[in-house]
């Protein structure tokens, strides 16, 4: 492989112009084609980005028939399947944008697809390079909380639906909880190491996206705007899993692990009154930030420089490629993500629990 690493980008909307930007950063990287089924969508895309030595196409099977190494996924979710699958199998590595796919299925044949051409599955959870993410980590692999017997994750939204193909179930698959839970689940999940779920009992509804009142494509609106999902995970861990888009409250609570040692809790900087780890004990508490926001008394290295957090993981797969390195946030791993959204979606429709079962991946933690 020569220095030069070249890539391939599938799907030229939003977030493919993110992963551009972080791509035209690294000198050691050239952007050599883009497709999108749009015709002539790519070409536009690729003159408004000043892209001058890629190609355009309206098919992602051409571009994948470029000397590339790798490939942004940047399509909408429907499409992550395919478009990966058939990107493994020509032998490129592949980012694929989050969700990882719509459904269970679809991940695991992703999964398989990366095992038999021994090529990068990398899924796109920018957050996993935020030094708060990596200090959760930390602090609940270290053993200090004792035994995770609890956790309670999922950020809310008062009013934050998006619309266009977000909001058509084809297309996306689910809605928030899909689109922003898996980030939460990535959170709480990565933290303890990926432990297999085992059942879920979930609840969703979408009272806003489907009133005009408050959603503009209200008459197009499939998906869920809410959800609420009790997952029992292996190692007698319970996870309390849930998302808004929108909601008549200002936040669905802090983000906690009980321990048999300890507690920590995650409170959004500068919307509650502390984060950290508490033991019990009175005036015992790790902060990691005060209200505002800044941060206290902690043995966690503060950031002197914003990190950019969506440069990283583009970087990070780069990296991998270039150094023969596994996935850097393997698809083995997310499955287990895509298996609790599935579960969810499952279980509320039938209005009761459902079991998960997922073939036996090596999974990485
Ligand atoms: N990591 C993040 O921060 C982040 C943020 C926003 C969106 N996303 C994810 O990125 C993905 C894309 O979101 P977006 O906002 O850029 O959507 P978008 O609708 O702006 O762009 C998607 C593009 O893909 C094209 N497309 C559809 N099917 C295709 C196919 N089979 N082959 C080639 N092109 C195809 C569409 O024509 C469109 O131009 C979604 O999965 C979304 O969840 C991630």
């Amino acid at each position: 492989m020569s220095n030069t690493i070249n890539i391939g980008i599938i799907g030229s909307g939003g977030i493919a112009a993110a992963h551009v930007r972080a791509y035209k950063e690294m000198p050691d990287v050239k952007i050599v084609a883009v497709a999108d089924v749009i015709p002539g969508k790519a070409d536009q895309f690729i003159e408004q980005l000043d892209l001058k030595d890629a190609k355009g196409f309206d098919d992602h099977l051409e571009l994948l028939k470029m000397d590339i190494d790798g490939v942004s996924v940047c399509t909408p979710n429907v499409a992550h399947h395919n478009t990966s699958i058939d990107s493994l199998y020509a032998g490129k590595h592949v980012l694929v944008e989050k969700p990882m796919a719509v459904t269970l299925d679809q991940a695991i044949e992703m999964v398989e697809a990366s095992h038999k051409t021994s090529k990068i599955l990398s899924v796109g959870f920018q957050p996993r390079y935020d030094p708060n993410m990596q200090a959760v980590k930390e602090i609940v692999q270290s053993g200090q909380l004792g035994n995770v017997y609890y956790v309670q994750t999922g950020g809310g939204r008062r009013r934050g639906m998006p619309g266009g193909t977000f909001i058509n179930k084809s297309l996306a698959g689910a809605g928030a909880m899909a689109d922003i839970g898996c980030y939460s689940l990535d959170l709480a999940l990565n933290a303890l190491g990926y432990p297999r779920p085992l059942t879920v009992s979930a609840y969703t509804s979408n009272h806003f996206g489907t009133n005009p009142i408050y959603h503009r494509e209200a008459d197009k609106f499939e998906v869920e705007d809410f959800g609420v999902a009790m997952i029992r995970l292996e190692g007698g861990i319970v996870l309390n899993f849930k998302i808004s888009w929108a909601m008549h409250m200002d936040s669905l609570g802090p983000t906690l692990f009980l321990g048999s040692d300890a507690g920590l809790k995650l409170t959004p900087a500068g919307s509650g009154p502390w984060s950290g780890v508490w033991d019990g004990g009175i005036g015992s508490i790790n902060l990691f930030h005060d209200i505002k926001g800044h941060h206290v008394e902690t043995s966690i290295p503060v950031q002197e420089h914003k990190i950019n957090i969506f440069y990283e993981k583009v970087r990070d797969f780069v990296v991998s490629i270039k150094e023969g390195k596994p996935a850097p946030i393997p698809g083995d791993q997310i499955v287990i993500n895509q298996a609790i959204i599935d579960g969810i979606l499952r279980s509320s429709e039938q209005g009761s629990e459902v079991n998960i079962s997922i073939p036996e991946f090596s999974i990485s933690s």
